[in-house]
């Protein structure tokens, strides 16, 4: 009876489907003898490490978390320099989010009056409470960054063309996930930083035009920032957002396999690069994959280890610190805001960025540049042009700004709707089409190229006003060197 068994499940003339691995003797001898190896053969039912290719596939088919992943992968998108393993290390972050983030909820309390003191006990009381909550910060602003870096790689390489067009909008909610995560935990720690950082934030909303000052009560849950903000945000922050990104992230990865892998690199003359056709999965992107997530788990640990994560005095609604800013990664628009009317600040230029992002992947293009970095060499040369142009407009316009025409001084709603709205913004669009005819008719440059390189200097000015005005801003956001 035991031989005809093994010879139904170990038939080694099983099919290259490779659903059961022929056993070796020495598995059948453990299998014949002891308990134990009964057991461990009952939860590992092949080999666990592989000694032939046709193992390494049979693995990789029958094993939970990798059977998620091809058998075979496109040799020449191994490169490292190819994606920098950027949509892999997100992926790390947000399991380093979720495992320290189930740990601080035993001891986390989402009130007003015990929340600061929950953490103080945590980074105080706790066995690595400091050391979990400092992998938590810092998993989640570097997921910002790395979210921000994966999307600049793929736009740079032409990963969003047909079919990836979709892939690209998944990515886009992926990147709102992330922001709108980051946002609800700022405040939880509910000290002097977070409190007034959310305050500014919610304020902004303010500024959007007939539903503003109600939408602004419904992100804070009320008029004031307070018991009802909070447990909003530690809902939003622990349930539903973590959720949608998980279900957004599968749709993400499941959309990849099924453009079949990421762009294949190219040369800037269409030539492949690399090696042609595939190797297997394991060990080839497995051994990479592994390495990459655990320099990202050594980087983060090392930096919670040395940094921690910033913890101020309790939050205090009657004083504001001087300055009060928003979090990091929205304080280009409060940037913004210091420079031009609300409406255009927080209203019209992110609605038009978020919808040139959306469109993006659907522009016509005149060819299939479609894995090739900067398109071009001389999509190359003009990325370089066009990022020095936004450092420059980004960081001159603040200055020419602030010391020439408006000494500093911010525009409330009620004022200046044409100077300090419609006329910079219509300069802005003008400039931009002016580039653009410049660039077609003077350079040559193709159309993608073109949308290249106003990508790049819009997004590079974003950057500089970012760093201005986490960096360079001081007491009353007046501008000091840092
Ligand atoms: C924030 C969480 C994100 C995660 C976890 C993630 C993960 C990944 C992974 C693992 C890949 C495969 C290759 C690689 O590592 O580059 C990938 C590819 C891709 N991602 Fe993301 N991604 C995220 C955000 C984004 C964003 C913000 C965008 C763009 C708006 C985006 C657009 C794409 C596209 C179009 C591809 C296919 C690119 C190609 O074939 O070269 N992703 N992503």
């Amino acid at each position: 009876m035991r031989g005809a068994v093994a010879r139904v499940r170990y038939n080694p003339a099983a099919p290259p489907a490779v659903r059961h691995v022929p056993m070796t003797e020495r598995d059948q001898s453990t299998e014949r003898r002891s308990l134990p190896a009964r057991v461990w053969r009952s939860i590992f039912r092949g080999p666990v490490v592989p000694r032939t290719d046709q193992e390494r596939k049979w693995v990789v088919f029958n094993t939970l978390v990798l059977h998620l992943r091809p058998i075979r992968v496109p040799a020449s998108t191994l490169k490292f320099t190819h994606t920098f393993g950027l949509g892999g290390s997100c992926l790390v972050l947000f399991l380093l989010l979720a495992a320290t983030g189930l740990l601080m909820v035993f001891v986390y309390v989402p009130s007003p009056e015990r929340a600061y003191d929950s953490v103080v006990g945590l980074e105080d009381d706790v066995a690595f409470g400091s050391l979990v909550r400092g992998v938590h910060h810092w998993s989640a602003n570097l997921l910002v960054v790395f979210a921000g870096l994966h999307m600049l790689r793929v736009f740079l390489t032409g990963g969003f063309r047909e079919p990836r067009q979709f892939n690209w909008i998944v990515g886009l909610s992926l990147l709102l996930w992330v922001l709108a995560a980051n946002f609800t935990g700022y405040l939880l720690p509910w000290d002097q930083l977070s409190y007034w950082a959310i305050t500014i934030s919610t304020a902004m909303v303010t500024y959007l035009p007939g539903a503003g000052p109600g939408l602004k009560e419904v992100v804070r849950g009320g008029g004031e920032i307070g018991a009802p903000t909070l447990i909003n945000f530690y809902a939003l922050h622990t349930t539903l957002l973590p959720i949608l990104f998980l279900s957004f992230a599968a749709w993400h990865f499941w959309r990849v396999r099924k453009a079949k892998g990421v762009v294949r690199p190219r040369r800037a003359d269409g030539s492949p690069v690399g090696p042609e056709g595939n190797v297997l999965f394991l060990p080839n992107l497995l051994v990479r994959e592994v390495a990459m997530a655990l320099a990202v788990l050594a980087g983060v640990v090392l930096l919670a280890t040395l940094l921690g994560a910033p913890l101020g005095e309790r939050a205090n609604p009657g004083m504001s610190p001087n300055p009060a800013k928003s979090p990091w990664f929205f304080v280009g628009f409060q940037e913004l805001l210091l420079h031009l009317h609300p409406f255009f600040a927080v209203c019209v230029i992110p609605l038009c960025a978020a919808a040139a992002l959306a469109l993006l992947p659907y522009l016509r293009s005149d060819e299939d540049t479609t894995g090739i970095w900067f398109r071009s060499a001389r999509g190359r040369r003009l990325a370089a042009w066009a990022a020095g142009l936004g450092l420059f407009l980004g960081v001159g316009g603040v200055l020419v700004d602030e010391l020439v025409l408006t000494g500093g001084h911010a525009v409330d709603a009620s004022g200046a709707f044409a100077a300090r709205g419609l006329v910079p913004f219509g300069l802005l669009v003008v400039g931009l089409a002016l580039f653009a005819r410049f660039l077609r008719r003077r350079r040559g440059a193709t159309r993608d190229e073109v949308v290249l390189a106003i990508f790049l200097l819009l997004a590079v000015a974003f950057v500089a006003l970012t760093v201005i005005g986490y960096g360079f801003r001081g007491e009353g956001m007046a501008l000091r060197w840092p």
